[in-house]
């Protein structure tokens, strides 16, 4: 099938990188000059595990195209995914501006039917609101000699095309296999025709009857990956409500783990007995600094916004928000506890990026707390295995250490706030003797604690 995708983020990039690979004819455009001139030169503006390999592999394949010509992209595909960014606005609600921008680009060049597909995450209703300005822009609606000809009684060309909404549940740092295997496909519209369609597209998924790539999707499941079909509306709720509940689920076991804190229970051990009951589920119980990046904190608030404009008050998710504010904070008001005084102490951290196999530092609960620490007057240094330039959201005094070995040497303070598999690893016997004093944060509760003291460091878990 001839697709499109605009927008050539993580979702977008990753969606018309698997659609290639499993056989279909597929554009990917961006309006970023910068973003497409390094994907024509098979360089990914982004890091994800394996996407460069696919990458590669589907453009000399030659059913995988990057270009800049918009118009002409949408004329040629049948199908047009959007995939542009739906960032926060000042008050938490989400820009729609690129996708307002793209919807008029498509009824701009509206050639036959084409299924629009809405992989962007938009508010509910969105969906009826692209079909409006398509249909605003499409060239019969905006040739206005032609409309004022029209007789009472008559009405322009309906133009033709179906608007569906097809939800993304994709994971940064998993989003291949998470593309490849999905625990259920979404698909919203009232459309039969362009259901049918959709579900021809995704068939190869649904059916796991492809090829997988050994090493780098091979987690296929037997299974035929269940397809939920239902209104626009709904599929628009049902991505707004699946990130809402994660993101519920990591604060409520903060929450636990503070209590445990105190009472001198373990949350690991407690999240494990809870996880095993199957109502519950062990996922997504992992307690540490709290979620962030560029999905939950966006969709979480975004939800609380459509929510007020029906006049709901979002006690659950504004408490939900909250914790995870709280959670970062908890963790400058350890190291006080620990330190005393913050002023002239030496922090290194383990990790930038909002959580492992990803270069993404949006909205990282790291930043907040090294910021944080800063202000407070200590040296906060830190190392990440991909962050490599500071992002604009970090305090400048913040030292980038280019090896491990930099965040040991004369700290006083460590702290792990990201659980990239190679921290595991670390020599912290070794690196410990680098070390002012031998304290350990744990963020993640992601390293043995008791092998820890063995070491001789003064280890500081998360709710344990
Ligand atoms: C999330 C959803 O998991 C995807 O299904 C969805 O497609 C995506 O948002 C999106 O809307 O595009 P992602 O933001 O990539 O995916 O990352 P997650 O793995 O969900 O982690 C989010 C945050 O929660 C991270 O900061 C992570 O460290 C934290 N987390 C996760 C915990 O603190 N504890 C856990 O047990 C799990």
């Amino acid at each position: 099938m001839k697709v499109c995708v605009i927008g050539t983020g993580y979702v977008g990039l990753v969606t018309g990188v698997c659609l290639s690979e499993i056989g279909h004819d597929v554009v990917c455009v961006d309006k970023e000059e910068l973003k497409i001139n390094m994907l024509l030169e098979n360089k990914l503006p982004i890091y994800e595990p394996n996407l460069d390999k696919l990458l590669l592999k589907n453009i000399e394949g030659k059913r995988l195209v990057f270009s800049k010509d918009i118009a002409s992209a949408i004329r040629s595909q049948d199908i047009i995914f959007i995939s542009v960014g739906t960032p926060p606005l000042a008050d938490g609600s989400a820009d729609l501006r690129f996708v307002e921008e793209v919807a008029r680009e498509i009824g701009n060049n509206l050639n036959g039917y084409k299924i629009i597909v809405n992989k962007s995450t938009v508010p509910i209703g969105s969906g009826d609101w692209v079909s409006m300005i398509i249909n605003d822009n499409t060239p019969d609606n905006t040739d206005i000699e032609k409309k004022s000809k029209i007789k009472i009684g008559e009405s322009y060309n309906k133009p033709h095309f179906d608007v569906v909404s097809n939800p993304e549940f994709l994971r940064e740092g998993t989003a291949i296999s998470d593309a490849f295997s999905p625990d259920r496909i979404v698909l919203g519209s009232s459309s039969k025709r362009a259901i049918d369609i959709m579900i021809e597209l995704y068939k190869p998924i649904i059916n796991q009857d492809f090829e997988p790539l050994d090493n780098i999707y091979n987690q296929m499941g037997k299974k035929p990956v269940p397809v939920i079909t239902t209104d626009l509306v709904s599929a628009e709720m049902i991505k707004y409500a699946a990130n809402s509940f994660l993101a519920t689920k990591i604060s409520f076991i903060n929450e636990i783990a503070n209590i445990c804190e105190k009472a001198g229970a373990d949350v690991k051990r407690v999240a494990h007995g809870i996880g095993l009951d199957k109502r519950i589920g062990e996922r997504f119980l992992n307690a540490g600094i709290g979620w962030g990046g560029s999905c939950f904190p966006k969709d979480v608030t975004a939800l609380t916004k459509i929510a007020a404009e029906y006049g709901i008050t979002t006690q659950l998710l504004n408490a939900v928000i909250n914790v995870n504010i709280q959670q970062r904070l908890k963790v400058v008001q350890k190291v006080q506890e620990v330190l005393k005084i913050v002023k002239g102490k030496s922090i290194g951290f383990l990790g930038l990026s909002f959580k492992p196999d990803t270069d993404d530092t949006r909205d990282a609960p790291a930043i907040t707390i090294m910021n944080n620490l800063a202000n407070l007057g200590a040296k906060v240094k830190a190392f990440d295995p991909i962050v490599k330039v500071a992002p604009d959201s970090l305090n400048a005094k913040v030292i980038l250490c280019q090896n491990i070995d930099g965040i040991f040497m004369d700290s006083d303070l460590i702290i792990l706030a990201t659980e990239w598999e190679e921290f595991y690893k670390i020599d912290y016997k070794k690196l410990g003797n680098l070390m002012r004093e031998k304290n350990i944060i744990d963020g993640r509760n992601f390293l043995e604690k008791v092998k820890m003291q063995e070491l001789g460091y003064k280890y500081i878990g998360i709710g344990r």
